[in-house]
């Protein structure tokens, strides 16, 4: 099978963080090609430690939404942020969540990850799990955005990690790190800008 490169640039070029998503449904055979595409990532020690929870329903989404929303007014408060910004943030936070026609709430599983008697090489494997489950969340928002549906990877499950297995009654080797809203586009966003090649590539031969 022949790729054209031209095109897959193309496509990892114009997705875009999409906010604003249309009331419409999204097919259920959909939701599941985004899995599947999810799950041809690379994976340390081919693990596959990636496990997805996908909520469709209002009762969950406002269940899942408001249990994050609680700890982060929590922690806001610590950080003594005033009332109204703390209201305003966690607001808008869960009317986004709320109004994403789909959330795939994203884990990592360390169960099947090796360990060691060390704890700094645990810490390795940990982060060796970590970057499997982002290849395949950028497999998903790809496959996603090839479908012409908008998505929005959102990391507040990793602020609020006992509260969002609590809600969502998942194994608890399953460690929420990432929540990602997915929907027909409402907006079309502008791309923010990148840095310069330059600025974050060393070529040997300029040593
Ligand atoms: C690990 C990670 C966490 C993110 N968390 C959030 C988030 O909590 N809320 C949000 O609106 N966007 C979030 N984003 C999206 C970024 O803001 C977005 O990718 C970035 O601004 C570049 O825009 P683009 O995706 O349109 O190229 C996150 C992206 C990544 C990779």
């Amino acid at each position: 099978m022949k790729i054209d490169p031209l095109q897959v640039k193309e496509l990892i070029k114009t997705r875009r963080t999409v906010r604003k998503f249309l009331q419409k449904e999204v097919e259920r055979e959909k939701i599941k090609d985004l899995i599947k595409a999810a799950m041809w990532a690379p994976s340390a020690h081919n693990s596959q430690p990636w496990r997805f929870f996908v909520i469709t329903s209002k009762k969950t989404k406002e269940a899942f939404s408001l249990s994050m929303a609680r700890k982060w007014e929590k922690d806001l408060r610590q950080d003594k942020v005033d009332e109204k910004t703390i209201r305003e943030l966690t607001e808008d936070s869960h009317e986004r969540f709320i109004f994403s026609p789909v959330i795939i709430v994203v884990f990592v599983d360390m169960s099947e990850m090796q360990r060691y008697h060390d704890e700094k090489r645990n810490n390795y494997e940990k982060v060796m799990a970590i970057q499997s489950v982002s290849a395949a969340i950028q497999n998903l928002i790809l496959m996603a955005h090839a479908f012409g549906l908008g998505s929005n990877w959102r990391c507040a499950p990793l602020f609020a990690q006992e509260e969002v297995k609590k809600v969502l009654k998942v194994n608890l080797n399953w460690e929420p790190i990432a929540a990602i809203s997915i929907g027909y586009p409402e907006e079309v966003p502008q791309a923010p800008k990148r840095k310069n090649i330059d600025e974050v590539v060393i070529w040997d031969e300029e040593r």
